[in-house]
């Protein structure tokens, strides 16, 4: 039985700023709920293969949870940019931007006050999407240019999850936006992910120095890294000793019909098929998840209890000319859209 977060428990204000949480559905039963709070995806109930509904994404049940710990980016729209900036910087046109340093010396996920605790407006809500804008404005973060972003998230009756991006700047800058939900489609708080499968439609990936920084080389994939075909996560898990599991973006063909990943778990048969306009799919296994506080429902997190397919531009991008680029010009639209496509077998 579905078993919503409570609304009251989002209702606050923050500096005048109201924040919320919304719930959609499609005609299938499928719902979700969002906060107008880091443009958060809270909760998502989907069907197994007994046609019972489960909320498979990791969150908390209220505000101040989400307030409290910001370090996991459960379920948010990571901005202005997903993943790392090397030292900080980029330049555009000979001129260097320095960037908050959230990680060492370097910027990670836009910053402490990045897109993940802006309060969003909400534009537009009916009982299938919500649509939501943020005015990221000049030099916030480090960023040039004053940039409106819009997040759009839909339920279709096809058993999508659906989001949809748009920005526009009035100065050329930097963008690479993202999805972080950690999926468990077992249910959240119910073990961890590693008998889960995955495929990745990828040959190589971005390789990392060893604050994750790219390094600029693009490899292919080793036996461990290989995902082409699809295998438990555990198999190669404990080749990863640096990052103490998968923390890799691979360089995934986005140019076909074809999902550029497939997920699924052996117990609910819920399969996840991941469908996106970006060249990159971060897939990070969730080490080191917070533990102190308790998700949703009392259930208590740790490391591996949900996994992060996150379709991106590559990390470092704006110091790596040769990587796709990043870089949104003046009167220019950024637009970039995820599919999550829920079934189960
Ligand atoms: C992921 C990233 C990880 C880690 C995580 C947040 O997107 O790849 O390195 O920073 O977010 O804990």
């Amino acid at each position: 039985m579905i078993k919503l977060v409570p609304t009251e428990n989002f209702t606050t204000s923050i500096n005048g700023e109201s924040i919320a949480i919304y719930t959609i559905k499609n005609q299938n039963g499928l719902v979700a709920q969002i906060t107008n709070y880091g443009a958060t995806l809270v909760s998502l109930w989907t069907p197994d293969r007994a046609g019972d509904l489960n909320d498979i994404v990791l969150g908390y049940d209220r505000i101040t949870d989400y307030l409290k710990t910001e370090n996991s980016y459960f379920g948010k729209t990571i901005g202005r940019f997903g993943n790392r900036i090397g030292n900080s910087q980029f330049s555009i046109n000979g001129k260097t931007y320095h960037l908050n340093k959230n990680e060492g010396d370097h910027h990670l996920h836009g910053g402490e006050t990045g897109f993940h605790t802006a309060i969003w407006k909400m534009l537009e809500i009916t009982d299938t999407y919500i649509k939501l804008k943020h005015l990221s404005i000049d030099g916030s973060s480090g960023y040039p240019g004053n940039l409106t972003t819009t997040v759009t998230y839909s339920l279709t009756n096809d058993d999508c999850l659906q989001i949809d991006y748009t920005a526009t700047t009035d100065t050329s800058t930097h963008i690479n936006l993202t999805h972080h939900s950690y999926f468990n489609l077992e249910g959240q708080g119910n073990g961890n992910i590693l008998d889960h499968s995955l495929q990745i439609l990828a040959d190589t990936y971005t390789a990392v120095d060893k604050d994750l920084i790219p390094t600029g080389e693009i490899n292919p994939v080793s036996e461990a890294l290989d995902f082409r075909e699809s295998k438990k996560i555990a198999t190669h898990l404990s080749a990863q000793q640096t990052t103490k599991g998968y923390d890799h973006n691979y360089v995934v063909f986005n140019d076909s019909e074809d999902p550029v990943a497939i997920l699924s778990a052996p117990q609910s048969g819920r399969v996840l098929k991941v469908y996106a306009t970006e060249p990159g799919l971060q897939f990070f296994t969730g080490q080191g998840i917070a533990s102190k506080i308790r998700g949703k429902q009392g259930t208590q997190y740790g490391d591996y209890s949900g996994l992060c397919l996150e379709p991106q531009h590559f990390p470092d991008s704006p110091n790596k000319p040769h990587f796709p680029s990043t870089l949104l010009l003046a009167g220019e639209v950024y637009q970039s859209q995820t599919i999550f496509k829920f079934s189960a077998k």
